[in-house]
This record gives C-alpha cells, structure tokens and sequence, in this order.
C-alpha cells in the first residue's frame, strides 16, 4: 500500500483526479470503478473540468459503481445512480448505457446481484477502482464483519453507517437500512486501487487499514494484500497514522510522477 500524504482535501481531490485521467490517457476503454460520497465529489469536479477542456475523453470506457440503497427508485435524488447523474455522468462524455449501478430497485434483488456481478467479470473486471472509506472502515456497503472473499450482494447496513448518512435525508423522509454492495473480493479483483479519505472522523479507519490487523473489523485493511493501492489523506485523516516517516508526501509523490 502506499500511502500518500497530503495537507488539504482540495490536494486529496486534484491528486486523485490526476490519477484517474492518467488512467484514462494510458486506456481509454478503462473499466472504472467508481465511488458515491461526499468525498470524491471535488476529485470528480477537476475530472470533469478536464472533459469539458477537451483534455481527457471517457467515450470508450465502461463504468460500474460500488454501491446503491434497496428500495430507492434510479431517479430519487438520494440514490447513487441519481447522485452519479448529477455529479458526474451528466457533465462528461461517457455513454450512460456505459455507466452500471446495481439497480436496487429491481423486482429480483439476489438475481441482480448475481447478474451485476457476471456483467462486472465479463466486461474483463475493473482496471481502476475508487474508493473512499467508512468511519467504521466499509469500503462500498461493506460493514464491518463483512466476509473478506464476498461477491456482489445485500448488505443491511450498520447503526454507524445510517448514522452517517441520516444527514442526507429529510426527517421525514424514508431512509434506506438495506443496500446491494460489490464484495471485497470482487474490489480486491480491480488492477489498480485509490482510495481518498479526507477529515479527522476518518483517522481511525484510516489507521486501522494502513496499520492495524487485516481484519473483517475493518474492512479496508484488506487492503493491506492488494499489490498495487494508493492510499490518499489529507492531514486530519491521516493524523492517527503512526509510521510517517515512512510513507510519501504528496509533493515527492508528485516529482515522482514527472520523472517517470
Ligand atoms: P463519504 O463516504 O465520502 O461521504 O465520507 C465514504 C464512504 O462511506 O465510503
């Protein structure tokens, strides 16, 4: 894993970004792995910048979310596939018969799952795969406990995560406890993996995966085996990380790149 320090979330979001038009540059029919959340949302924003400048095209690649709530139609404004719409898919080049999100929606949840799993292997699995983390240490749906080898499927979601997520939803408004997740196994399966994790209510979860156990207790620390993870913080996220000394400041990281 190599863990890439930065001072502020704006540099998380553009060095994320550098990284996602790198591998498009490199591939344009990339297969991306793509992440909800409040955190890449900047790192989308500098992306699509770069589209509308006519610097970076995603007209050949495919693209396959993480993530979607059980019970929320693709058009209801707290979906993934709507927040996808609106902050990312509408604003670039990329076809939207390109784009999948599990539909969690569907009449047949568990055949969706298995379906959406089967499209994601046949499409020659994902090459680069975002992520951002949970407080609790999810990646995607993934909860703590979560089997370390799982596919595609349903997940009920923990007290922390509705929690944490109760802040998008009105007070009257339903609010999902069910969502279908890709595994971690299937997220272990992507080439290249990037995680963005920014704000001190991520320093545990981030100390947990880049320095504790692996352990189902933390999803994220099964990171830890994946050969080639960049692990991007700014400084309160990455405040608890014991071992700095050791990994990479986001400005020789960047030197780094030029020279290659
Ligand atoms: P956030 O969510 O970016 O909104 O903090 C991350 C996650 O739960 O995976």
């Amino acid at each position: 894993m190599r863990i890439i320090l930065c001072d502020k979330p704006e540099d998380v979001a553009s060095y994320g970004a550098r990284l996602m038009s790198q591998q498009i540059k490199n591939k344009p029919d990339s297969v991306l792995g793509l992440a909800t959340g409040s955190t890449p949302i900047k790192m989308y924003q500098h992306v699509i910048e770069q589209v509308k400048k006519g610097d970076l095209s995603l007209a050949a690649c495919r693209s396959f979310n993480l993530d979607e709530y059980i019970g929320l139609t693709p058009d209801h404004s707290q979906s993934y596939r709507y927040f996808m719409q609106q902050n990312f898919f509408n604003q670039v080049d990329i076809a939207v018969e390109n784009t999948f999100v599990p539909d969690g929606f569907a009449d047949d949840i568990e055949a969706s799952c298995v379906d959406y799993e089967s499209k994601i292997q046949q499409s020659g699995g994902i090459d680069w795969q975002l992520l951002g983390i949970g407080v609790n240490g999810h990646i995607g749906f993934n909860e703590p406990g979560s089997s370390l080898r799982s596919r595609t499927r349903v997940k009920t979601l923990s007290s922390q995560t509705i929690e944490d997520n109760a802040r998008f939803f009105s007070a009257d408004e339903f609010q999902p406890q069910l969502a279908i997740t890709v595994g971690i196994e299937t997220i272990m399966q992507a080439r290249d993996i990037v995680l963005l994790a920014t704000g001190s209510a991520k320093a545990a979860a981030v100390k947990a995966t880049a320095e504790g156990p692996v352990s189902a207790s933390c999803p994220a620390s099964i990171l830890q085996f994946h050969p080639n993870v960049k692990l991007i913080v700014d400084a309160e996220a990455g405040q608890d990380l014991e071992h700095k000394q050791f990994y990479l400041r986001i400005e020789e990281e960047t030197q780094k790149l030029m020279r290659y």
